[in-house]
């Protein structure tokens, strides 16, 4: 069998870290013609056809999960949501025997989010069936960095050269990781913008600028990545008040007046409104957050599709050679 698209061998997609700039671009490009799929009035194509594929989170969704369900019915593949809440995982079975046991119900991708950073890596190191990551722990949140990318592209056109600014909590999220890592692979000047307590160190180490001062974050940027404050993560106490943070921090129409007039204004989501986002800025013209949301699908179409294709190749090599194998010891 040939793999059509040389490009991408992997059978997992866990992480921007491991990419190349070229892998980037490929599931940028894939996703471009998804896109057109999923504009059309019939938004199916046959492509996973025969292929199943499970959600398997961990952790509360609704954008990630949602959107990988239409992204693989779009793609023609029976999907399967797993309840955590009433699956065996509360009788204490572990990840491993649980992954297991999903791939030997002969399900081809698994699509997982985790609380725990590596969760992802360790199930795709045990299984052969495909794992994406829908994001684990602090990690990384491959797909959703994609997506904010893919939207990048399709708004201004280019990556490379681009100023974008990621503001908010660094140090808990995944989503600036994967950001940091996948736009910096494709040109982009990239500036975390934080209290100091909510940035990592060394960050600069990975190639950002780093500020802890929101008018400078905004002045000159051609995007504003918005991260969520993640509250639930607050296990020492870390994070500001909420109304101290956005006094400080918080995106509002009078501070965008002194940003270039077209910026862009993104968010993973869920928003909280009124903590990191304004409600005036986050419904308002700058505000691009529901196409990343529908941007999401096609991204993840793409995920999907080309973990699938390497894999399916991956797999009937490894049968061929078994069966040849195979057929030495019957001699
Ligand atoms: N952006 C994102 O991951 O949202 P969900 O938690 O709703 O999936």
């Amino acid at each position: 069998m040939v793999n059509k698209n040389p490009a991408w061998t992997r059978k997992d997609l866990l992480g921007l870290q491991e990419l190349t700039r070229d892998e980037i671009e490929l599931l940028l490009k894939t996703a471009e013609s998804f896109k057109e799929v999923i504009s059309r009035e019939v938004k199916k194509v046959p492509t996973l056809r025969g292929k199943t594929v499970v959600n398997l989170f961990y952790e509360p969704s609704t954008r990630t999960r949602v959107s990988f369900e239409v992204a693989a019915k779009r793609l023609s593949a029976d999907v399967i949501n797993i309840a955590i809440e009433s699956s065996s995982v509360r009788k204490g079975e572990t990840l491993i025997d649980t992954g297991k046991n999903i791939e030997a119900l002969k399900v081809d991708i698994i699509v997982m989010r985790h609380n725990c950073s590596g969760a992802a890596v360790m199930l795709a190191k045990n299984l052969h069936a495909s794992i994406i990551n829908a994001g684990d722990g602090w990690h990384e949140h491959p797909t959703q960095a994609l997506l904010d990318m893919f939207t990048l592209k399709e708004k201004l056109g280019v990556i490379e050269g681009l100023k974008v600014s990621i503001v908010g909590d660094i140090a808990h999220s995944r989503v600036a990781r994967s950001n940091i890592w996948g736009l910096t692979k494709l040109g982009a000047h990239v500036t975390v913008c934080a209290p100091p307590m909510l940035i990592p160190t060394g960050i600069e180490k990975t190639g950002v600028s780093v500020t802890s001062s929101i008018d400078e974050a905004l002045k000159d940027a051609d995007a504003v990545n918005v991260l969520r404050m993640q509250f639930e993560r607050d296990t020492e106490n870390a994070f500001p008040k909420q109304l101290e943070y956005f006094k400080n921090f918080g995106i509002t129409a009078e501070r965008l007046k002194k940003a270039k007039k077209n910026i862009l204004v993104m968010h993973p989501g869920p928003i909280n409104r009124g903590v990191e986002v304004s409600s005036d800025v986050a419904d308002g013209p700058n505000s691009v957050i529901l196409e990343q949301v529908t941007n999401g699908i096609a991204v993840r179409m793409a995920a999907l599709f080309l973990v699938s294709q390497a894999n399916e190749h991956i797999l009937k090599k490894n049968t061929g050679v078994k069966a040849k194998n195979e057929k030495v010891l019957v001699k």
